[in-house]
């Protein structure tokens, strides 16, 4: 039931908070985190890791390459991420030290679940993040931390990425409540800001028409660039990746600092490209970078559509257009960055007519090889 929706993929994209707010539901108590399904691997469990390796595929890749920033900074412990298919076919450094965290929406994408065999084989404890119960990976894993992000129906998948984060920034938050490595005080105050982030993605969602007008104008790219830093990176590949999967628009996402380093020899005057603005209220140096990237390929012609923080003023003189998303702290702004790119690539597929929900040559579970 496509909800009085033209897709599937438009409703589950308006079901972005409730993904959010259902996959933190009954996990948060007295400003703390509550997992009581990791409670299997054992007391001392977490103090003991000393790595994680993440495994996944397409847009899961993309969550946990996003929650691998937070999770680095809270708990204080190195983070890698590997696509599942490449994982399996090489010699991975595996202990029993590591902890490995496979995640996929359908808990049946083949690659993933042959990892996940392999991790466990070679000694590790694995954890799956997983959109559907009982299915073979959270089956076959040592712990899972279900989302809750309700059936997924369109092929691109939307509400169970923010769900994922969602999922991992719980348990970044969980781990360093068992590692000591954030004091009480600023676990309660990251988990007062989570909460705040379903009514600003709803905030983000009334802007659809805003972002339909945007899509129209680049109607007829051939191709469009995504450009970001931290975690505006992954959030770029997601975004490029949702364009080519249903808009069959060339689209791909690099990380701002690589552009001189070869792609910005492809900015030609007319290029679209899309740029994931952090909030410059941060306490890092990542927003005048982004500013001056954007004077670069301004400068050789580029379009630039930003997706900036409401009252970003400071950044409007460089772009063409900009999307405003309303204001949060550092790890959460991806939570609301990728919402205008689901969008975005909703309306270009619309636009040119195309079956939203089924893309040509996918299928929702990728259960071969
Ligand atoms: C992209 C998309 C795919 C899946 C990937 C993993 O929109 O849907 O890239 O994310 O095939 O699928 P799961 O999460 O089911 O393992």
């Amino acid at each position: 039931d496509k909800g009085g929706w033209d897709s599937f993929m438009a409703k589950e994209i308006t079901e972005n908070p409730e993904a959010v707010s259902n996959t933190l539901m009954g996990r948060i108590q007295d400003g703390a985190v509550t997992l009581s399904s990791l409670d299997v691997l054992g007391e001392n469990y977490f103090r003991e890791i000393d790595r994680i390796t993440v495994i996944a595929c397409g847009t899961a890749f993309y969550s946990g390459q996003t929650a691998a920033y937070a999770i680095e900074r809270w708990a204080g412990i190195p983070v890698t991420l590997e696509l599942a298919h490449e994982f399996r076919y090489r010699t991975p450094f595996i202990t029993d030290r590591t902890l490995v965290i496979s995640l996929s929406q359908s808990g049946e994408t083949m690659d993933t679940l042959m990892a996940v065999r392999y991790a466990r084989e070679h000694g590790a404890k694995t954890l799956s993040i997983c959109n559907t119960q009982g299915a073979s990976i959270p089956r076959e894993s040592d712990a899972v931390v279900y989302t809750h992000a309700g059936p997924e129906v369109a092929v691109a998948s939307t509400k169970a990425f923010t769900a994922q984060i969602t999922a991992l920034y719980l348990f970044g938050l969980y781990l360093a409540q068992e590692r000591s490595t954030l004091s009480s005080d600023e676990i309660a105050d990251l988990l007062d800001e989570f909460q705040t982030i379903p009514e600003k993605m709803r905030a983000v969602l009334e802007e659809h028409d805003r972002i339909k007008e945007l899509a129209h104008w680049m109607a007829d790219a051939r191709s469009v660039l995504y450009l970001g830093r931290s975690t505006g990176f992954p959030i770029a590949l997601e975004g490029a990746l949702k364009l080519k999967e249903i808009a069959y628009i060339h689209a791909e996402g690099f990380a701002a600092g690589e552009l001189k380093h070869g792609p910005i020899a492809l900015i030609e005057p007319g290029q679209p490209v899309f740029v994931i603005v952090p909030s410059p209220r941060h306490d890092d140096s990542l927003h005048p970078k982004i500013v001056s990237n954007i004077q670069e390929i301004r400068a050789r012609g580029a379009r630039v559509l930003a997706v900036i923080e409401g009252g970003d003023a400071t950044v409007l003189p460089y772009v063409d257009e900009a999307f405003a998303c309303p204001p949060t702290s550092e790890f959460f702004e991806p939570l609301l960055r990728v919402i205008p790119l689901q969008i975005f690539a909703l309306e270009l597929s619309t636009a040119k007519g195309l079956d939203v929900d089924q893309p040509r040559n996918l299928a929702k579970s990728v259960t071969v090889e």
